[in-house]
C-alpha cells in the first residue's frame, strides 16, 4: 500500500496520523536513504503523540526518550551500528516493553527485531526534489489493520 507526499509538511501529517493511531508495545521501521525523510516522519509520529518537544535526529545518540507524550517514545538510528555493536544496547528491553519503538536503519539490528512490526519505505523522487512515495508493508494483523486506518484516515484529509 503506497502513496505519494508533495512536501516535508505532507509526510509530517501523515507521520501525526499514524502516531494518533499508535499503541504500547508498537514497533516501526522506517527504511530508506540518507534524507529520505525518516526523521521528518518521525516529527509527526512524535506531534500524534502529544509530543511538543521538537524531534531531534538520534544520529549521535543513537536512542532518544521521549516521555511526555500519551504513551513513551523511543526513536532509534541504527546508522552508527554500520559495523555491529548492537548487542550491547540492552534493545530487546525496548522492544518488549510498554513504549513505542521507531527505527531508522533497523538492517543493522535486524537480528535483534521482534516477529512482527510495520515497516514502512520512504525514496525520493529523482525527477521531484521535494516529493517521496511511502510505502507500508505491514507484518501480522495488528500492524495490517493499523495500516489501514492511517491510509484511510490520510486520503480523507
Ligand atoms: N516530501 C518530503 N517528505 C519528507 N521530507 C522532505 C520532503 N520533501 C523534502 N524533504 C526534506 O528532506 C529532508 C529529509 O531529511 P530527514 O532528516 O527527515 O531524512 P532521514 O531519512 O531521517 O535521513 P538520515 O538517514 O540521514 O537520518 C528534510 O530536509 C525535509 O525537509
Ligand atoms: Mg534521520
Amino acid at each position: 500500500m503506497d502513496l505519494q507526499t508533495k512536501n516535508a509538511t505532507a509526510t509530517v501529517q501523515l507521520g501525526e496520523i499514524l502516531g494518533s493511531k499508535l499503541k504500547p508495545g508498537d514497533v516501526v521501521l522506517l527504511d530508506g536513504d540518507l534524507g529520505a525523510g525518516k526523521t521528518t516522519f518521525t516529527k509527526g509520529i512524535a506531534r500524534g503523540l502529544g509530543i511538543k518537544r521538537p524531534v531531534k535526529s538520534p544520529t549521535f545518540t543513537l536512542i532518544r526518550e521521549y516521555q511526555e507524550g500519551r504513551y513513551p517514545l523511543y526513536h532509534m538510528d541504527m546508522y552508527r551500528l554500520e559495523n555491529g555493536g548492537s548487542d550491547e544496547l540492552g534493545l530487546e528491553e525496548y522492544f518488549d516493553g510498554q513504549g513505542i519503538v521507531i527505527v531508522e536503519w533497523s538492517q543493522f539490528i535486524q537480528s535483534e527485531l521482534p516477529a512482527e512490526f510495520l515497516t514502512i519505505k520512504l525514496t525520493k523522487d529523482p525527477a521531484d526534489d521535494a516529493q517521496r512515495t511511502i510505502i507500508f508493508e505491514p507484518t501480522g494483523t495488528h500492524y495490517q489493520q493499523l495500516t489501514t486506518a492511517v491510509l484511510s484516515a490520510f486520503h480523507h484529509d
